[in-house]
């Protein structure tokens, strides 16, 4: 497991989370479609894996967090047709398609990597 790993390894990965906010009665379509998606980013080099994360009280951004071993397979899975599939949720409509609007009403990419931290022994 990633966050098990040390020195060089864990200095490297990078982690980036997508920050979506959704209206009040909306997560559970949220939840639905990345459900729906699930391991579709599975064998793009160098993920190491995401989780989405709802909120337990009463915010409404909800967070898309994934770990990468480095910057550059970030960007090229960004950049690849793969993750413009599986962001398409606007497009094809506007071209006469049946796919439906997006849930969210607003998103942000936040950046970070891991600087500490510790786990109990195995
Ligand atoms: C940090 C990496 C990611 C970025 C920058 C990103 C970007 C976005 C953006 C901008 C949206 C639109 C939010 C809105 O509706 O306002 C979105 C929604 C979504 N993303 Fe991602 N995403 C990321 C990771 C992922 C991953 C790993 C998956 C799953 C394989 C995924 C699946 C989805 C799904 C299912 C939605 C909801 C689309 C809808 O409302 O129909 N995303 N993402």
């Amino acid at each position: 497991m990633l966050l098990r790993t040390s020195g060089n390894d864990l200095a490297m990965t990078v982690i980036k989370i997508n920050a979506i906010t959704v209206p009040a009665d909306s997560g559970d379509e949220l939840a639905k479609r990345f459900a729906a998606r699930a391991g579709a980013v599975d064998n793009q080099e160098g993920f190491e894996g995401f989780e989405l994360l709802e909120p337990t009280d009463d915010r409404l951004t909800w967070l898309v967090i994934t770990r990468w071993r480095d910057e550059e397979s970030f960007d090229a899975w960004v950049s690849s047709p793969a993750f413009a599939h599986g962001h398409r949720s606007e497009a094809p409509k506007q071209e006469g398609g049946d796919a439906k609007p997006p849930v969210g009403v607003s998103s942000e990419l936040w950046s970070y990597q891991v600087a500490g931290g510790s786990n109990p022994p195995l």
